[in-house]
């Protein structure tokens, strides 16, 4: 072989590997995904069903604060970048390759699946739009939505027994 075919075989190797770094197995089980994103964001917006996000009284070292409402980045603002979170966890539940905590794959070869992420991302942005207004009713209308996105989702994926989940 020459010298330049070589050259040629060696660096497409390069590139193959080169492609298949950009897709990395997804660090969280669907689980964790879930307790570490959506439930904390969730609550966010759930809370400005009960509490004017406004009237929220900043922490007493904003930086530090665990509650987002009180942070610096607080009040309403949390809310948005809270329903914001929502909409962009949409996508990363379609992403190949994660695992539920049974070990079965995410089934984001489901048409239904891809169904109730699409819905969660609508109600991310519909909560999105009534904290930019500031406005408690509409954000108890788009908290009506997105219950239901997590509950349309959850009874057909989770709420099973044992093993069935996820399948
Ligand atoms: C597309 C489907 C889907 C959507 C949408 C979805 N979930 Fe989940 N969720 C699941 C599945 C499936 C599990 C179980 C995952 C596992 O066992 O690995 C789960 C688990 C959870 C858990 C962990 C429960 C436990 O017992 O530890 C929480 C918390 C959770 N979801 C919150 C939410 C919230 C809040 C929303 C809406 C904002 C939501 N999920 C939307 C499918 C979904």
């Amino acid at each position: 072989m020459t010298k330049p075919m070589w050259a040629l075989l060696a660096g497409s190797a390069f590139f193959i590997s080169v492609i298949q770094a950009q897709a990395p197995v997804p660090p969280a089980t669907l689980n964790q995904l879930m307790r570490g994103t959506l439930y904390p964001e969730s609550n966010v917006v759930f809370a400005a069903q009960d509490v004017n996000p406004a009237d929220v009284p900043r922490a007493k070292d904003p930086n530090m604060a665990t509650d987002l409402l009180t942070s610096s980045f607080g009040k309403w603002e949390a809310v948005e970048n809270s329903a914001l979170a929502i909409a962009e966890v949409a996508t990363l539940l379609t992403v190949p390759g994660r695992k539920c905590a049974n070990g079965v794959d995410v089934p984001v070869q489901n048409a239904d699946w891809i169904r109730f992420a699409g819905q969660m991302r609508d109600a991310g942005m519909a909560a999105y739009a009534a904290a930019q207004a500031k406005n408690q009713d509409k954000i108890i209308d788009t908290t009506d939505l997105l219950a239901k996105a997590c509950q349309s989702c959850h009874s057909r994926y989770r709420d099973r027994r044992g093993g069935e989940r996820c399948k």
